[in-house]
């Protein structure tokens, strides 16, 4: 069977798609590719603006939702309910996430708390509210963690501790949550080229971009056809999760900030 007609079936397979983050980068990109798969689900975004161009052929609706508010995400859920199919397979792609740069608590302690809220309590609020229904009907959680999230990372302290939450997460709740009928997949991208850097604090591409949105999205997608429980996307960054995750965390952390020091990535830094 060829790779696209996988894809076009994985994606048929579902009555529901939630995506959040898909008005911008990795996650339009995967809202792309299931936009092109024949797909009859009903598709629903969560995030702050709508994505573009979204074919009318798809049975798309956008929810605005700013997930680092518990309120606006409690109320989001329950138009969900009200708005999506009461039967089949359901798909959930927890995307929505951003990160930051500098030294703890860089930019400020603000915005990191809210780092933390969005990529880590709004995706296992998200699930823990839909888990009755997803027990029930079947399906599967994907959640973009990151390439960052196999190792501590200074300079990005809590950006890449908040993707190592949701990598053991998402690996414990597949292993947790087979029996039900629900898998699980941790997508591990390394750089990609979105706006993510801008949202980081970065003026300008710091010039990290390994991989495009639509490069990710393929292999991210490619994962979760295969039920995969990790998918590091990028050979390079495949072989670079394989040997970070098996350093002392300590050697992990002193040849990140090496690393990364020898980057220069301050010269990127938007000045406030
Ligand atoms: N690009 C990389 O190098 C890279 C590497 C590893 C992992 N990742 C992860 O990949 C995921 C997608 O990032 P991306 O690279 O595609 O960056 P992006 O282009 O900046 O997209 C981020 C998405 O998250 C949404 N989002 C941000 N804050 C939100 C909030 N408060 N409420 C709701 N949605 C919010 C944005 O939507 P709105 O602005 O419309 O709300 C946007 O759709 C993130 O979890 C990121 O951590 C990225």
């Amino acid at each position: 069977m060829s790779k696209n007609k996988t894809v076009d079936d994985f994606f048929r397979s579902f009555s529901v798609v939630i995506i959040s983050g898909a008005s911008s980068g990795i996650g339009r990109a995967i809202l792309s590719r299931i936009g092109n798969s024949g797909t009859s689900a009903s598709v629903f975004n969560l995030s702050r603006t709508p994505p573009e161009g979204v074919p009318n052929s798809l049975k798309f609706t956008h929810l605005t939702c700013d997930l680092s508010q518990p309120a606006a995400l409690s109320s989001v859920v329950s138009e969900l309910q009200k708005l999506m199919p009461r039967e089949g397979k359901m798909l959930l792609i927890n995307n929505s996430g951003f990160g930051a740069y500098g030294e703890f608590p860089a930019p400020a302690l603000d915005h990191t708390l809210k780092m933390i809220d969005v990529n880590v309590r709004a995706p296992v609020e998200l699930t823990g509210r839909l888990w009755e229904e997803l027990k029930a009907r079947g399906g599967m959680v994907a959640t973009v963690a990151s390439l960052a999230g196999f190792q501590p990372t200074p300079l990005m302290t809590t950006y890449a501790a908040t993707k190592s939450f949701m990598l053991d997460w998402s690996v414990a709740l597949d292993a947790e949550a087979k029996r039900h009928g629900i898998r699980c997949v941790a997508i591990c991208p390394g750089p990609v080229s979105t706006n993510f850097s801008k949202a980081a604090g970065f003026a300008s591409s710091t010039g990290l971009s390994g991989q495009t949105a639509e490069e990710c999205a393929d292999e991210a997608i490619w994962g979760m056809a295969k039920h995969r429980p990790v998918v590091i996307t990028g050979w390079r960054h495949k072989i670079l999760g394989f040997v970070s995750a098996r350093l002392p965390k300590p050697w992990a952390a002193a040849i990140g900030l090496r690393v990364i020091q020898r980057l220069k990535l301050d010269r990127f830094v938007k000045k406030a």
